[in-house]
């Protein structure tokens, strides 16, 4: 099987704190892996060095195989990795388009003018904001402006999409809708690995879990064998969030 990407033992402290200690793990193609634990445990963290926010203090992380570790953000989005964050961050003086627009310039393939705009709308279409293409990224609601994110991830084209609690704080027909887009995203090949805490988002969308406590990973399997792990089940309870 191809890994797409790889961690080999990676560790990111913050001073005193060790946030991250000692994660190894691969991803293959095609897969949507779901990172899980309780508040804390690292999994932001995770991400932030997989998209390069961060720097692992020790390890090594690949994708395809080349050292991604150590690269500025951009220089890892130009090699086909792109993020949602927990905190929707559209551009609010520009345009819904315009704002799918500045984000083509992070990509693997640089276009402008028209082509520009086609592929803009393209995105809009995909995320169900077609026909908002002209209007302020103020009038959108919390979860068109979270579709837009989407918009903005996937303008880049990426081979891996990280999504940050992307489907947090929607309502049931939201979520369901939601799920649904990132059922349709993964159809188109789409690795990604989504931190989340909505179990039923967990269930139905990942192939696979990896579950982190205390900066470790206590478990890593197939998504209803890790939720059924008893070390997992004890590492949640009693966290208000999970
Ligand atoms: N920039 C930072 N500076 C200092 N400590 C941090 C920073 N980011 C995260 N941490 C700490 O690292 C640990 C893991 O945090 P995080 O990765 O955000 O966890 P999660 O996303 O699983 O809730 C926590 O103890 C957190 O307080
Ligand atoms: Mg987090």
């Amino acid at each position: 099987m191809i890994h797409l990407l790889d961690f080999q033992n990676v560790v990111r402290h913050f001073s005193g704190l060790v946030a991250v200690d000692g994660v190894s793990f691969s991803v293959s193609n095609g897969e949507t892996l779901g990172l899980l634990g309780p508040n804390g445990s690292g999994k932001t963290t995770l991400l932030n060095m997989i998209s390069g926010a961060l720097k692992p203090t020790s390890g090594l992380i690949s994708l395809n195989g080349s050292r991604i570790s150590g690269l500025s953000p951009n220089q890892i989005a130009h090699r086909g990795i792109a993020r949602t964050f927990q905190l929707v961050r559209c551009l609010p003086s520009l345009s819904v388009s315009e704002n799918v627009i500045a984000a083509l310039a992070f990509g693997k393939e640089k276009l402008w003018g028209q082509e520009a705009k086609d592929r803009a709308l393209q995105e809009l279409k995909f995320v169900g904001l077609g026909d908002r293409a002209n209007e302020d990224v103020s009038s959108l609601t919390y979860i068109d402006q979270k579709r837009l994110e989407l918009a903005r991830a996937l303008a880049t084209n990426p081979d891996v999409l990280l999504l940050d609690e992307w489907l947090a704080g929607l309502n049931p027909v939201e979520l369901t809708e939601g799920i649904d887009l990132i059922h349709s995203l993964q159809d188109t090949g789409t690795t990604i690995i989504l931190v989340e805490h909505i179990m039923e988002a967990v269930r139905a969308l990942c192939h696979r879990c990896i579950v982190m406590n205390a900066g470790r990973i206590i478990a890593d399997d197939a998504t209803a064998i890790a939720l059924e792990n008893p070390e997992v089940i004890q590492a949640y309870l009693g966290v208000p969030d999970a």
